[in-house]
């Protein structure tokens, strides 16, 4: 009898200790440039800039070039979204870059071999009484691409990893799993998460990250640990007061409820050998103003060997489209618009001649539709055109990129005031325009 309870008692210990019951929380993200009291044109530009490197990064390289650990010559850090977590207890706080492209969930932590500087404390395993070992044969340890046992400094085995990114910026540690806090409340604690301890971290880390929470497809990221159906965010407007954002992880639907809009809902895709992280969702073309753009179908849609494709990405900030696709939607712009194009040395994207900031402009550029399979994205002016000052004449810009590769990548920018669902239960995307601020 007493054994039978203990053996119960220790297979419930080792079910908590390992793998985190589900839950369902609400997380806080700021977007990176949020508080910095930067000028429309300068986050324009920083845009701009994050959007061309996270577009370079996830183009081309799963086709070519080898990663260079920590050699990332001129790189622009791509992080679009800061997550406010805590790990252990007592809780640690930490802030991680928001990725929907990756996997794992990883914070710098002590001993550091090699850390980048970061705001925060590093973490240390030694201050918080639920830290545990990940056992090398536990899933999340099977689930990494290259997994190794080690011993521990305690003689135990250990897992350890070495996880990099598509821009040459490496982590490598050990898994390990903690209880995390989410929105600083205990009552949001989920206990035994695994999580990389990173001793050894190098690449551009400059947005005042301690480390990054992957959201992606994988069984590591932070959705699938917490077993999660489904989860949805809803970004504030990124100019003006940047108010933070919300991350709801397996909520009821009656926080989806909008009187603002009709829900929309397109299928996810898979793309198992390129990309398994990634979430693809079926596009089938786009209209600007009066005119659908001549591209066939298949210049949105997934081949045969895994390229091309679309994909939904918090991380990145502008969508990319390919370029033969964005020289059609620029046409189709410059013809239809009632405002003169206007050049901006050191901005790449197509601006216009704005008439002057006060003046309502309802319809000086034409509407952007987004059509994909079942669902139509359209757009509110706010959500492509992008109003600045460039040497004191007011501009507006349109804030879509030619990402140079042949995938298509949606962007936060067109997601603002928007809650998109991700129902990973039944493979599906919605959307609906929200006011994220009160959400
Ligand atoms: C960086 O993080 C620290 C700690 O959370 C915070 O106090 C500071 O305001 C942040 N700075 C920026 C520029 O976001
Ligand atoms: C998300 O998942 C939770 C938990 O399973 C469920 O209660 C909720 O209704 C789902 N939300 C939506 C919007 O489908």
């Amino acid at each position: 009898m007493c054994k039978q309870l203990a053996l119960v008692l220790t297979l419930l210990a080792i079910s908590l200790g390992h793998a985190a019951a589900a839950a369902s929380v609400r997380m806080k993200v700021m977007h990176v440039d949020a508080g910095r009291g930067l000028t429309n044109r300068e986050l324009l530009q920083r845009l701009s800039s994050r959007s061309k490197a996270r577009a370079a990064r996830l183009l081309p390289k799963a086709a070519s070039a080898p990663v260079t650990p920590g050699a990332i010559p001129g790189a622009v850090p791509d992080t679009e979204y800061l997550a406010h977590l805590a790990i252990g207890t007592p809780p640690q706080p930490v802030q991680l870059t928001l990725d929907t492209g990756s996997d794992l969930v990883w914070t710098q932590c002590r001993p550091c071999i090699s850390c980048f500087r970061q705001a925060l404390p590093y973490f240390d395993p030694s201050l918080s009484s639920t830290f545990a070992g990940v056992p090398c044969r536990s899933t999340a340890c099977q689930s990494l691409r290259k997994p190794s046992c080690v011993r521990s400094p305690r003689g135990q085995q250990a897992c350890a990893y070495s996880y990099s990114y598509a821009d040459g910026s490496v982590t490598i540690g050990r898994i390990e799993a903690d209880t995390v806090t989410f929105d600083g409340h205990t009552a949001t604690a989920v206990t035994g998460v695994s999580f990389g301890c990173g001793h050894d971290n190098t690449g551009i880390f400059e947005s005042n990250e301690t480390g990054i929470v992957g959201f992606g497809r994988g069984f590591l990221s932070l959705p699938s640990q917490l077993k999660v159906g489904n989860f949805s965010h809803c970004f504030t407007t990124i100019t003006g007061a940047a108010a933070p954002s919300a991350v709801l992880l397996g909520l009821p639907a009656n926080l989806y409820n909008s009187a603002r809009g009709v829900v929309q809902t397109t299928p996810l895709v898979r793309n198992p050998p390129r990309n398994p992280n990634f979430y693809y969702v079926s596009l089938r073309g786009i209209t600007v103003g009066s005119t659908r753009l001549p591209v066939p179908e298949s210049a949105f849609t997934l081949r045969d060997d895994g390229d091309g494709g679309t994909i939904i990405d918090s991380g990145t900030g502008m969508t990319s489209l390919p370029e033969d696709v964005y020289k059609l939607m620029r046409e189709a712009f410059v013809a239809q618009v009632r405002l003169r194009v206007y050049n901006v040395r050191s901005l790449s994207q197509l601006c216009f001649a704005a008439p002057s900031s006060s003046t309502a402009k309802p319809d000086d550029v034409p509407k952007l539709l987004f059509h994909f399979e079942g669902a139509t994205l359209d757009l509110p002016r706010e959500n492509y055109m992008f109003d600045a000052v460039e040497e004191g004449r007011s501009i507006t810009c349109l804030a879509i990129n030619a990402g140079g590769g042949s995938m298509t990548i949606v962007g936060n920018y067109q997601q603002q005031n928007m809650h998109v669902l991700y129902d990973l239960a039944n493979g599906k995307l919605s959307f609906v325009p929200a006011q994220c601020e009160k959400l």
